[in-house]
């Protein structure tokens, strides 16, 4: 895939994943947005690879808005929404339950994504381009040390799984990283280290992004496994409605949801 000359935003790209993944589009030719809360590093990335920092609180929608114009005035359109910006939760439920804590969470790692999502999706779809949004292997399997975690990500590949299906001119992917050695990780660091649990080189991370940025498919949760190669989890068909006698319904295989919703 020629990459040359196109434009991505990335959020979360003042550092770890993000940061990477905006140095490598930037070695590709891709002209590069970096949209953080984070401004200081921000900027050293943006300047690093030629491209204009934003600052841009994904939780606030008209700052997700703002980051589509940037791109768009800056560079001409946009093919790349990389919506990546992402916390760890640090809490759990019971004594150790916030509620701040909680919604901050949600709205950062989930409410982030569908902004992200919705305020780039005419620009991308203008370019029949493409939104990746960093998920976690979280969100593919459980994590009891972290529910609102799973919760979030589990949202986010459902989120993306959807959308997949529902605009065949844009791709629209996840990335499903497990555990990577950026800053998220720094609580969990020693522990990781003491149980032997890998831990995953970023590039390992930003090869996977590159494999779905230069791919085909939509629709797909894509996990980065210490160990494994890269792939789209196959997930399970979920089972559909049968008639009374056990046979297979035509209703099976379609979204009454999207029908009704194109009829109203
Ligand atoms: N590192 C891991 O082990 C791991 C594993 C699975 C998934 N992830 C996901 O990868 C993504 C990137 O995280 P990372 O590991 O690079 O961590 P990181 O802490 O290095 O980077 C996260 C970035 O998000 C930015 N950010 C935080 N809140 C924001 C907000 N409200 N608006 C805009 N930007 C905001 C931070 O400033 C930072 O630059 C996150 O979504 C994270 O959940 C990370």
């Amino acid at each position: 895939m020629e990459l040359t000359g196109k434009v991505a935003i990335v959020t979360g790209g003042s550092n770890g994943i993000g940061a990477a993944a905006a140095r490598r589009l930037a070695s590709l030719g891709v002209r590069v947005v970096v949209a953080d809360v984070d401004a200081d590093q921000g900027k050293v990335v943006a300047d690093e690879v030629g491209g204009v920092f934003v600052r841009c609180d994904v939780t606030v929608p008209a700052d997700s808005a703002s980051a589509v114009e940037v791109a768009v005035r800056e560079f001409g359109g946009l093919d790349i929404a990389f919506l990546n910006a992402g916390i760890g939760t640090g809490c759990s439920l019971g004594e150790d339950f916030d509620v701040e804590t909680y919604r901050r969470a949600m709205a950062i790692n989930l409410d982030g994504v569908v902004y992200g999502a919705h305020y780039a999706l005419p620009a991308v779809r203008e370019r029949g381009g493409q939104i990746i949004a960093t998920a976690s292997m979280a969100g593919l399997m459980p994590m009891p040390g972290d529910p609102i975690y799973g919760a979030n990500k589990a949202a986010v590949v459902a989120l993306v799984r959807a959308l997949g299906g529902a605009y065949p001119d844009v791709r629209v992917n996840a990335l499903c990283p497990a555990f990577a050695d950026t800053n998220i990780i720094t609580p969990l660091r020693s522990t990781l280290e003491d149980i032997g649990m890998p831990i995953l080189p970023v590039s390992a991370v930003v090869d996977t992004f590159m494999s779905i940025v230069e791919g085909s498919g939509t629709g797909e949760a894509w996990f980065v496994q210490s160990g494994r190669p890269s792939e789209p989890f196959g997930f399970r068909n979920p089972p559909g409605p049968r008639a009374a006698d056990g046979s297979r319904l035509d209703a099976a295989c379609k979204d009454p949801v999207s029908i009704a919703l194109k009829e109203s």
